[in-house]
């Protein structure tokens, strides 16, 4: 079991697998690449991007890190194949970053190569806190070197102003989010409204400082203060792009398409999908709904 899984077994109810799997079919675009590459193609029909992610996450060896990175491999291969409107996210975690920082920083580099020479973009996904400072480290020498990669980073944590700074500098593109791991308040807000207000700053910060930002949230008091952000500053359309997780709020995603937007779903697929789903499950607050639903229902 890995850290993330730990923390979700820590922190959420266990739900039985047979009631995930069936309540989780919207936020999974299936268990294999072909049913990823079907939910792309219509989502591209939709106008919307993408960007695919292969579920599991920590790696226990070496040659687990080494599988993961040809998984990612076959994924950049499918999106070029098919020509999709997608790039790829990656864990670092997924190619080695709990067993060595170099095994994880050369995996990353031969992904972010790989997908260079087809001219597609791979976003680094940020995971919990004791992988920040290698993550960002990485994706800054690997950008540096290619280009084609950006980092993510989490409204929640204290450390992230500094973060925007530096990513200013570097001039990589960045993914906002909230943030999804349990951390401890010495190190991430724990207040809603204050990781909201921390939301609004750091996106002002980016767009002032000319960064690219994947605006990845599906609360609509935050998608308005990004609306007025980009009003006020006069942000150009090819500088930012909305981004949703597959299978939430598609209304929203239909507006902001329909307004102009770029929007990119995140489009998860594998056979790993028990933890990404406990954890969407965790966060949609009709959850207990559901879950008595099927529960009774079955
Ligand atoms: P919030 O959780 O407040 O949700 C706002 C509204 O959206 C809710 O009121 C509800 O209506 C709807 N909603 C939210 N979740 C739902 C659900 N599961 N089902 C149904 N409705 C739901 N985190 C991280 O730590 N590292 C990462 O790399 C990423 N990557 C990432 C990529 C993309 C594209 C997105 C959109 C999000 C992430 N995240 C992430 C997750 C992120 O940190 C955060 O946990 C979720 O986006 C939820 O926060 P919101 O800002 O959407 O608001």
């Amino acid at each position: 079991m890995g850290i993330v899984d730990r923390a979700i077994a820590n922190s959420v109810p266990v739900i039985p697998r047979p009631i995930v799997k069936r309540i989780s079919g919207r936020y999974i675009a299936g268990d294999t690449l072909d049913e990823a590459v079907k939910t792309v193609r219509d989502l591209n029909r939709e106008g919307c991007v993408a960007t695919i992610d292969l579920l599991g996450e920590s790696t226990e060896s070496k040659a687990d890190a080494a599988r993961k990175l040809k998984d990612y491999k076959k994924v950049v291969d499918t999106i070029d194949e098919h020509d999709l409107k997608s790039g790829i996210s990656i864990k670092l975690t997924g190619l080695g970053l709990t067993l060595n920082e170099e095994l994880c920083r050369a995996n990353a580099e031969e992904i972010v190569e790989y997908a260079d020479a087809r001219g597609r973009f791979v976003r680094v996904d940020m995971e919990d806190s004791p992988y920040t400072d290698a993550t960002l480290g990485i994706v800054h020498d690997l950008y540096r070197r290619h280009g084609n990669t950006g980092a993510v980073l989490q409204a929640y944590m204290r450390r992230s102003l500094d973060d925007v700074q530096n990513v200013i500098d570097a001039g990589f593109s960045v993914r906002l989010c909230k943030g999804i791991y349990d951390e401890p308040r010495s190190i991430a807000y724990k207040d809603f409204a204050t990781v909201r207000q921390n939301y609004i700053f750091l996106l002002d910060e980016l767009l002032k400082g000319g960064v690219y930002v994947g605006i990845a949230t599906h609360d609509e008091f935050l998608i308005w203060h990004a609306l007025r952000l980009i009003h006020q500053l006069e942000v150009p359309a090819d500088r930012y792009e909305f981004q949703m997780l597959l299978g939430v709020d598609e209304e929203l995603r239909s507006i902001l398409v329909d307004a102009g937007h770029k929007l990119r779903v995140y489009v998860p697929y594998g056979e790993d999908w028990y933890e990404y789903s406990t954890r969407r499950l965790k966060e949609n607050p009709k959850i207990a709904g559901y879950v008595a639903k099927d529960v009774i229902g079955s």
